[in-house]
Formats: structure tokens, sequence, C-alpha cells
């Protein structure tokens, strides 16, 4: 059962100032790459302030530091599936320093909560390899593969305090092809992710944004 209050987000308008991007991974980069050739060919108006990951070896980092942006590996502390308190603050502080206007998710693997999403109230986004609100969570493709649908895709939304419940910003369908694996149809998904997260940015940079809250199913 998915509940909870749906808050307002809104993000600034930033005038003549370019929305300045922090963006968090843990994996490979593809989405932060596709980002930053957007940015790059002119189709999204933003800078990457700073790029964080909670993975020392992740190529997230590599790519940041080969486009010459401000990378940094932060350690997560002891959990596994979220920072410590310390790492939080860390976290926090780094993006604070950087003058981030927006935190973007990219295939980072810890739930942020508390005081992060405090921190950067309504100006967090994620992506998620499904269409939302199916198949939340891990390795969501395989989930999608695995009961059998026809279709799936990616979703950018919002981040709220719960797990990939945020206000939806945008969508993309995916096919799932006769014969697929999960391998083939992962690679799909991420394929409409690198045209679908870029093109949600540029559009957040024209704000302002706001997400209705959604009325209580019944009333
Ligand atoms: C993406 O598939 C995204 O949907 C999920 O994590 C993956 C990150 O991939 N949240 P990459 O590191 O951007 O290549």
């Amino acid at each position: 059962m998915r509940s909870g209050t749906r808050h307002a987000f809104i993000v600034r308008v930033h005038g003549e100032k370019k929305l300045r991007l922090g963006v968090l991974g843990s994996g490979k980069g593809s989405n932060f790459v596709a980002i930053a050739q957007a940015i790059q060919d002119g189709s999204l108006e933003a800078e990457v302030g700073l790029v964080i990951s909670d993975v020392a070896e992740a190529g997230l980092l590599q790519h940041a530091r080969e486009r010459g942006i401000p990378a940094r590996f932060i350690a997560p502390g002891a959990f596994r599936t979220k920072l410590d308190p310390a790492a939080e603050a860390a976290f926090i502080g780094a993006l604070h320093e950087a003058q981030v206007d927006l935190v973007v998710l990219a295939g980072f693997m810890r739930i942020l909560k508390g005081d992060f999403l405090k921190a950067f109230e309504g100006r967090v986004v994620n992506i998620h390899p499904s269409l939302l609100p199916s198949f939340p969570g891990l390795e969501a493709w395989k989930q999608a593969l695995n009961y059998g649908v026809k279709v799936t895709g990616c979703t950018v939304h919002w981040v709220d305090q719960g797990v990939d419940t945020g206000p939806i910003l945008a969508q993309r369908a995916v096919p799932v092809l006769e014969g697929d694996t999960v391998t083939s149809l992962h690679q799909r998904i991420q394929e409409a992710e690198r045209t679908l997260y870029p093109e949600t940015l540029a559009r957040l940079t024209q704000g302002p944004w706001m997400a209705k809250a959604r009325p209580t199913p019944g009333t």
C-alpha cells in the first residue's frame, strides 16, 4: 500500500543564473554522461557543480573528472542501504558548498531521507527504471520481465520520504519484446533514460514547477 501526503514541490526560477546540479550516483554513470552531453550541446541550460559517489571506483566519478567537473567520493559509513549520520552531513555540506540548486540522483543506491531531504526539500529528483508506481525498488527491469508485462519504461520523479513514491515528472514507455533477457530489456530501458532525464531536467530549468497533492482516493 502506497500512502502518505503528497507534498507540493517548487523549483525556484533562477532568472539569468543557470540551474546548478549536484549529481549523486553509485555506478557506471551513463545517465550522468547523457546529462553532461546535453549541457555541452546546449539542449540543457544548466551546469554540474559537483558529482558525488558513495563508491570510490564508480565510473561516474571517472566520467566527471574526464570532463573537468568536481567529483568526490564520500564514504557512506556502516549501513548498507542508507548513509550514516556523519556521511549524510558530509553529503549535505559538500552540496551546499558547491551551491547546488537541484540534486539529481543518477543510480544512487542508497535511500535518502530525513535531514538530507530537509536540506534539499523539494529539490531532489531521481530516475527509476520502470513505469512507477509499478515495480519500485531494486532491479525493476527484472521485476517487469518476471511479471510478464508487455510494456515497461522509466520514470523521472521528485524524491520524497518513500522509496520511489514521489510525484512523477515524466515517463517513457519501453516495449518488452519476445525473447528479451534481463540484459536486453535493461539496455533498452537505459537507452530511454538517457533521453528522458536530460529532457526532463531541461523542462525544469524553465520553472517554476509545482506538483499538486493528489486527492485521497475515495474523496
Ligand atoms: C539507471 O538505470 C537508473 O534507472 C537507476 O540506476 C541506473 C544508473 O545507471 N536508478 P547509470 O549509473 O546512470 O549508468
